[in-house]
């Protein structure tokens, strides 16, 4: 794919000015709780979006050609033509350079990738890191990397996704080989390097696309909110959830919403499995890996309620396959990827037995990935 953005761009245009590479992502573990400033545990995998940009000489619109939707967009930040969703993102990403007074020209740009669209796996977050950077190197910003997520994350705010930073951070700070543990609080991080000695990791892409703009997402994110404004009341300490321990969400749990006290006590609970996953890498216990992932999953099916019953289905179908470790659905929700710890010598068979049976109960054929964890976003030499 690199090489087939930087030749469309020298057909196009001529000669691109830069090369960027911005992966996707996996999360191990930690789902919804960096909005909640807790803890995740990301990696950067080998699917990844690349673009080739260079600046125009005389131009008033910015032209973007995107290889995946085989559509060419030309716009500036106040345009009124309607643009694709990619589209929009990069609308937005330049109207907030703007705002932040960051002085840029017009622009050219082929992007493409392999990163699956609405598979939680952030292919928006790359396609905003990527930009980002690319503006970045181009008129010489030095927008640091936390810049550059944090821009990334308006960006996402602005289009409607009230997200937190784990994707942002994935793609810029990945390591080979490696997940990391973020602390969204204090944005320090830490990685792991991952030996999986006899195991894998391995997507299973329902193919049904999350669309997370919207409510089902920020709902949750404001029952979150609506949590603690009760207890800072009295607390006025507790800025996110992350300043909430069990035994104070319980003596409040009069006053919250069952509903707003089930999703609050997922979180917590869910940033508990970020330590239990990192004790359990450490020790290498594997079954005890595979088993975190599932009471993950089962903390998002039946308390934060952001599962479907397709997912719920690839989950139980991944249990009763002794080769399978561990499953749970990744990223925001509502459809998308199963992440799962699998044997590497028996797993061909149980992932074919899967696919199989959830072909014939939803009709769709899943995708199965294999991933490698790389590292996150870089310039690529031409
Ligand atoms: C989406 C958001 C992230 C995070 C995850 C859920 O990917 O963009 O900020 O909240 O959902 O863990």
């Amino acid at each position: 794919m690199i090489e087939t953005v930087k030749r469309l761009y020298e057909e196009r245009f001529a000669t691109p000015a830069i090369l960027v590479k911005a992966p996707g992502r996996i999360n191990l573990i930690g789902e919804h709780t960096d909005y909640n400033n807790g803890f995740v545990m990301p990696a950067a995998i080998d699917k990844a979006m690349y673009f080739a940009m260079g600046k125009q000489n005389a131009g008033n619109l910015n032209t973007v050609y995107s290889v995946n939707y085989k559509e060419e967009i030309s716009f500036t930040i106040t345009s009124e033509n309607p643009l694709p969703a990619w589209g929009r993102y990069l609308k937005a990403i330049l109207t907030i350079f703007s705002d932040r007074g960051l002085s840029i020209a017009k622009i050219n740009c082929i992007l493409g990738g392999d990163i699956p669209v609405g598979a939680g796996l952030s292919s928006s977050a790359a396609l905003c890191c990527g930009f980002i950077f690319g503006l970045s190197d181009l008129f010489d910003l030095n927008l640091s990397k936390k810049e550059i997520a944090l821009i990334a994350q308006e960006a996402e705010h602005r289009i409607g996704l009230n997200c937190g930073l784990m994707d942002q951070y994935a793609v810029l700070f990945g390591k080979e080989d490696h997940v990391f543990c973020l602390d969204c609080q204090t944005l320090g991080l830490n990685y792991f390097p991952m030996k999986l000695e006899d195991y894998a990791l391995v997507l299973i892409n329902s193919k049904i696309e999350h669309e997370l703009e919207g409510s089902p997402y920020n709902d949750r994110r404001n029952s979150c909110e609506a949590v603690v404004a009760i207890i800072a009341k009295d607390h006025p300490e507790v800025k996110s959830l992350r300043d909430v321990k069990k035994n104070l969400l319980v003596l409040y749990k009069e006053q919250i919403s069952s509903l707003d006290f089930i999703r609050a006590k997922y979180v917590l609970d869910e940033n508990e499995r970020v330590a239990q996953m990192i004790e359990a890498l450490e020790r290498a216990r594997f079954a005890e890996v595979g088993e975190i992932l599932f009471r993950g999953h089962q903390g998002m099916s039946e308390e934060y309620d952001i599962s479907l019953p397709e997912i719920d289905y690839l989950v139980e179908l991944a249990r009763a396959e002794p080769a399978i470790l561990g499953s749970r659905m990744m990223g925001g929700g509502f459809g998308g990827c199963t992440i799962n710890l699998v044997e590497k010598q028996n797993s061909t068979r149980a992932l074919q037995t899967i696919k199989k049976k959830y072909l014939a109960k939803t009709g769709i054929e899943a995708e199965i990935y294999e991933i490698k964890l790389c590292d996150g976003l870089q310039k690529v030499e031409i």
